[in-house]
């Protein structure tokens, strides 16, 4: 059972300097590896990690197809002027190999899994001789994942997964204790800048969580352009989560005059504290007709948008 520290309880200079000593027990006189998404989790766990290794943790973002439009460049744009050097590994075409043909949303979220644990960090691992991997599991992500809702994608030992032997290394993850809320306090004691600690929650599998259906490149393109969309329109909404979805269904739609059995995409704005609950955010109309005139003109092949108005539960923050 895992202890939670609440974000009232969290002092964080006093968890930072335990959770230095237990990441350098841990990791001993060896190098460690850790993987940056970009994320409020990764970051927070990417500058401690920092402050307990220095030079002796290696900070990678992995280019998986799957990520936001730029979202490379810009992480390792944020994290230069931090001082922290993030290497870029391309692995596009083992994800796109490793999701195609499945639509089954435990399965796309396994083929990631087994794809980034096994393939790409068991490879990156095996040539640098680390003997360690750090991550930015959350107790959220645990918590859904052993109740059997969604298997999030990094939790293991709470499955009885032993990752070094399934994939050759140990995973580290100071965050464990904390929510949410208690990272983002965390994140910003350890010196990110708010564009980092208050970044709205990205999950793991990337935009494969917002595709219902098939996730091939094409597919991705259209999801990506849509979130860029909706990101800008909604980065000052105050909202906790925003996001745009592509469905599987086809709707008639016109332009230029003609019939177009187009695409579907569907907008969720979330209001939420630490994403175990959640209810859509209300904005005004003005703002959302707005937002679907630009998905509609910008994104090839959509002809319609809906804005999702049920809460969590039942529903869930991501559609897979
Ligand atoms: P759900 O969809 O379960 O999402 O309501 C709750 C929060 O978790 C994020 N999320 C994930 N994060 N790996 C992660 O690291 C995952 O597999 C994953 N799935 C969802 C989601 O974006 C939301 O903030």
């Amino acid at each position: 059972m895992i202890k939670e520290i609440t974000v009232q309880e969290l002092d964080a200079n006093r968890f930072i300097e335990e959770k230095v000593e237990e990441i350098r027990a841990a990791v001993g006189g060896d190098t460690a590896i850790n993987a940056l998404s970009g994320g409020v989790d990764s970051s927070t766990v990417t500058m401690l990690g920092h402050r307990a290794l220095g030079d002796r943790l290696r900070t990678v973002f992995v280019e998986n197809g799957i990520m936001r439009e730029g979202e490379a460049a810009e992480v390792v744009g944020f994290f230069e002027k931090l001082g922290v050097t993030v290497e870029v590994v391309d692995a596009r075409k083992e994800f796109f190999a490793a999701l195609d043909g499945i639509v089954d949303p435990e399965q796309k979220r396994e083929a990631i899994t087994q794809t980034f644990y096994k393939q790409v960090f068991g490879r990156i691992v095996r040539e640098s001789g680390a003997k360690c991997l750090l991550q930015g599991t959350i107790l959220t992500d645990v918590d859904e994942t052993v109740a059997g809702i969604k298997r999030q994608h990094n939790v293991f030992e709470q499955l009885g997964i032993d990752t070094q032997q399934a994939f050759g290394y140990r995973i580290l993850e100071p965050l464990i204790q904390l929510r949410k809320d208690g990272v983002r306090k965390l994140g910003k004691a350890l010196g990110l800048p708010e564009a980092l600690f208050d970044r709205i929650p990205f999950p793991g599998p990337a935009l494969a969580a917002r595709v219902v259906g098939a996730v091939t490149p094409e597919r991705i393109e259209t999801v990506r352009k849509a979130t860029a969309i909706v990101e800008r329109f909604l980065k000052d909404s105050g909202a906790f989560q925003y996001m745009a979805i592509l469905h599987e269904d086809r709707v008639t739609g016109m332009r230029d005059g003609k019939r177009e059995f187009g695409l579907q995409i569907e907008a969720r704005c979330w209001d939420s504290v630490d994403a175990r609950t959640a209810s859509p955010t209300r904005l005004s109309f003005d703002t959302l007709e707005a937002m679907a005139g630009d998905i509609t003109e910008q994104v090839p092949g959509v002809v319609s948008v809906t804005y999702n108005i049920a809460s969590k539960p039942p529903s869930t923050l991501e559609v897979v």
